[in-house]
C-alpha cells in the first residue's frame, strides 16, 4: 500500500469577510495517512497546513456528527467516510446550507 501514489486532496479555501473568490487548493497526502476523509484532514493541518480552517472533533466516531462537509458534492461525514484505495483525487467543501465561517468550517447555528 506505502507505494500507491499519494491521495490528492482538493479543499475550497475562503474567508468569511474576505472580498476575494473562494479558490482550491490542493493537498498531497499518503495513502497510508489517508484511510478516512478526516484521517487525510486531520493530516493536512498537523504536517501540511495548520491554517487550514476545520474544527478537530473529539468523538471520531459517528456520534457528534459535526465533522459533516461536502465530499466530492455529497454531504458525509468525515470520520466515517472511507478512501477506497482506486480513489487518486477528493473534492472537499463546506456545506452550502450553513453560513460559513471560514474554508471548511460553518456556523450551524446560521442557515443561508
Ligand atoms: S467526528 Fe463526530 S460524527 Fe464524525
Amino acid at each position: 500500500m506505502t507505494d500507491l501514489k499519494p491521495l490528492q486532496v482538493k479543499i475550497k479555501r475562503s474567508h468569511t469577510g474576505d472580498k476575494s473568490e473562494p479558490h482550491w487548493q490542493t493537498y498531497s497526502v499518503p495513502r497510508i495517512r489517508a484511510t478516512r476523509v478526516l484521517d487525510a484532514i486531520e493530516y493536512i493541518q498537523d504536517e501540511l497546513d495548520p491554517n487550514l480552517g476545520y474544527r478537530r472533533h473529539i468523538c471520531h466516531n459517528l456520534v457528534c456528527q459535526s465533522c459533516t462537509i461536502k465530499v466530492n458534492g455529497h454531504a458525509r461525514l468525515t470520520c466515517q467516510a472511507v478512501i477506497l484505495p482506486d480513489v487518486s483525487e477528493i473534492r472537499l467543501e463546506p456545506l452550502s446550507n450553513y453560513q460559513l465561517i471560514r474554508d471548511l468550517i460553518v456556523d450551524y447555528q446560521t442557515k443561508v
